[in-house]
């Protein structure tokens, strides 16, 4: 096996019922090819990785991806799965993100108008829904009832985050009679996933396992962008724009966003770099002094004498080194991070206060506002086509793998290739270059230069 190849359960011995065409220009739309691929590594020569994409795979032997390529998602003509004999099951798991619904209705709508299954069960909330001691009963879906949810956030389904006994949850899809189960989550969730794919591979059972990736966060190792995100960052920049009026107008007014992003700090960079007013962004993956000569404190105290007024956005997961540790931890067992947004309020304020700089911190901590919204038009849009791509996938008879954007293709990756890994931003990349331009904060703010090596 190689490292991008995808599970199948066997031949698919059905004809599609989609009646797409194969040839070009008869101006129907065409089956995908098993042999439609996309490169893994786009830059070229082939032999360069690009430290980008060495940077993604921190940790991993970068030689064994250099030649490798990416299965590309769509309709098969031939399937495994006869329709009419098909039962999926559909769960929704871990926190919220924007679009939960409109994925559980894309899955919904084409399983039953393009490839006429009928019998299409939610699953209560997340993987607790298939562990029968929960007490919670599958729910039969049909898009007629689920049509107008998809204007609303969270999920109707339920979920919850957590995993549950594997061989009590392949049990209890065999019980039902699944086919097919369609995971939407994040990289708990897959890991999930994973390990139900591993148990059914082990009894040698015919059941599909397709992963939606989910995440506010948009954090998921090799997936470029998951759904729920654009909405995320597009909300907290409202917070964004209120901070920077605090800010504005008083003297020295400091305006402070803290928005979630435990470790990755996609959202703060996103939202900070879609607006030009916000002044400093502190992440997780870019360490920073707080004091002394080069630290951030000091920096700060600059831009006020240019300017009179700064907007700074904290990612929840930076500066964790200053604050203790809060000894939290969530349902599926991740440690909860301290409080740095109030922390650096404080610090801030005490900073002014010593330096009779004047001025006033207005805090603004969005919290779940951010992913319990309905998600933007564009996110929405992404989430149809999710929802679309992952039945084709699961109806082919493939299985251990998530559909995902990468590359600005809809593809096809194992499971077992993302799940060991977390996306973070490189703070080298030209990603990171544009949120400091945007800024203009300096490119690191550390009193001794470190070596930084990312966990
Ligand atoms: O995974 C997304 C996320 O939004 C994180 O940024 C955040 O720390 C976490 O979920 C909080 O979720 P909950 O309070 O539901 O555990």
């Amino acid at each position: 096996m190689r490292i991008f190849d995808i599970p199948k359960l066997g031949e698919p011995k059905f004809l599609s019922p989609l009646k797409l065409s194969s040839i070009d220009g008869d101006a129907v739309c065409n089956y995908v090819s098993d042999d439609r691929r996309i490169r893994f590594n786009i830059y070229y020569p082939q032999e360069v990785l690009d430290y980008e994409l060495k940077y993604s795979l921190r940790g991993d032997d970068v030689t064994k991806y250099i030649n490798e390529t990416i299965e590309v998602a769509g309709p098969r003509e031939r399937i495994f799965f006869d329709p009419e004999h098909t039962s999926c099951a559909i769960v929704t798991c871990g926190g919220l993100s924007p679009g939960l619904n409109n994925v559980v209705r894309a899955v919904v709508s084409e399983l039953y108008y393009s490839y006429h299954v009928k019998r299409i069960l939610g699953v209560r909330y997340g993987f607790a829904g298939l562990n029968p001691a929960s007490g919670y009963e599958l729910m039969p879906l049909h898009p007629d009832e689920i049509r107008t949810l998809s204007n609303f956030g969270g999920t109707f389904l339920g979920t919850s985050r957590g995993n549950q006994d594997v061989t009590v949850m392949v049990d209890e899809l065999v019980k039902n009679k699944i086919d097919v189960l369609f995971s939407i989550g994040g990289d708990g969730t897959q890991r999930g996933n994973y390990d139900i794919f591993k148990e059914i591979q082990r009894r040698n059972l015919p059941i599909s396992v397709i992963g939606i990736p989910k995440t506010i966060d948009n954090d998921i190792h090799l997936v470029e962008k998951t759904f729920g995100f654009e909405t995320a960052f597009s909300k907290a920049a409202e917070s964004i724009i209120c901070a920077h009026s605090e800010a504005q107008s008083h003297y020295n007014g400091i305006g402070l966003v803290k928005l979630m992003g435990r470790h990755s700090g996609f959202i703060a960079g996103y939202a900070a770099l879609a607006l030009s007013d916000v002044n400093y962004v502190l992440v997780p993956e870019v360490p920073f002094d707080l004091y002394g000569p080069k630290g951030f404190l000091e920096d700060l105290r600059k831009r006020l004498e240019r300017r009179q007024h700064a907007v700074i956005v904290v990612a929840e997961g930076a500066g964790q080194e200053y604050l203790t540790e809060s000894g939290e931890k969530d349902e599926s067992g991740n440690k909860r991070p301290s409080d740095i947004g109030m922390f650096l309020r404080n610090e801030i304020e005490k900073f002014l206060r010593k330096n009779n700089l004047g001025g006033t911190v207005k805090y603004i901590d969005p919290s779940y506002i951010i992913r319990s919204i309905p998600p933007t038009p564009g996110d929405a849009l992404f989430c149809s086509q999710l929802g679309q791509y992952a039945v084709h996938a699961g109806m082919s008879g493939r299985t251990g793998m998530l559909v995902a954007w990468r590359n600005n293709v809809f593809v096809h990756l194992p499971v077992s290739a993302v799940v060991n890994n977390t996306k973070k931003i490189n703070p080298e990349s030209s990603f990171w270059l544009s949120v400091l331009g945007a800024t203009g904060q300096p490119h690191n703010m550390v009193n001794r230069p470190r070596q930084y090596l990312p966990v």
